[in-house]
């Protein structure tokens, strides 16, 4: 039996979109067999990326996390496909562009901290937690 079917959030992040790379990156997904099941470009309200990004809060990054992640707009991509948050932030890879591997996407097209050019859940709770505030005007 192969994994469940999930939804994942992913969001092309302001220096990919500032770059041209949204389809790029979306087209990697599209490759690797998933869905698109809502997305949308916006230049985000910094309520709801205090709110996204709330478990961050005191941490010494947030502040500029905060700031790039307002400075312009973004594509937020709700996604679908068998076991889709493992293998999105498989596709991802690490947190910082210079660990992550040669074909990630952030290997490829991340610059630095925080510009690291996509955002993946990192587990199913978190997926419906920020589908539902990305997607459903949930608080
Ligand atoms: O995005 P991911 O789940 O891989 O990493 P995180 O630890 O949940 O951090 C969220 C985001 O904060 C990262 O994607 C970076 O954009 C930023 N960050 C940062 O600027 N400096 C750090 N030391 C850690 C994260
Ligand atoms: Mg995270």
């Amino acid at each position: 039996m192969g994994d469940a079917m999930e939804d994942t959030l992913m969001i092309v992040k302001p220096d990919a979109v500032a770059r041209g790379l949204v389809g790029q990156v979306i087209a990697r997904f599209e490759e690797a067999g998933f869905e698109i099941v809502r997305m949308r470009m916006q230049e985000p309200d910094p309520d709801l990326i205090r709110r996204f990004y709330a478990e961050h809060e005191g941490k010494p990054h947030f502040p500029r996390l905060i700031a790039y992640m307002v400075s312009g707009p973004v594509c937020f991509v709700q996604l679908r496909r068998e076991g889709a948050v493992a293998r999105a932030r498989g596709l991802v890879g690490a947190t910082d562009p210079a660990d992550a591997a040669p074909g990630t996407i952030r290997g490829d097209l991340g610059i630095d901290l925080p510009r690291n050019s996509v955002h993946a859940s990192d587990c199913a709770t978190a997926a419906a937690r920020e589908i539902a505030l990305v997607f459903d005007g949930a608080r």
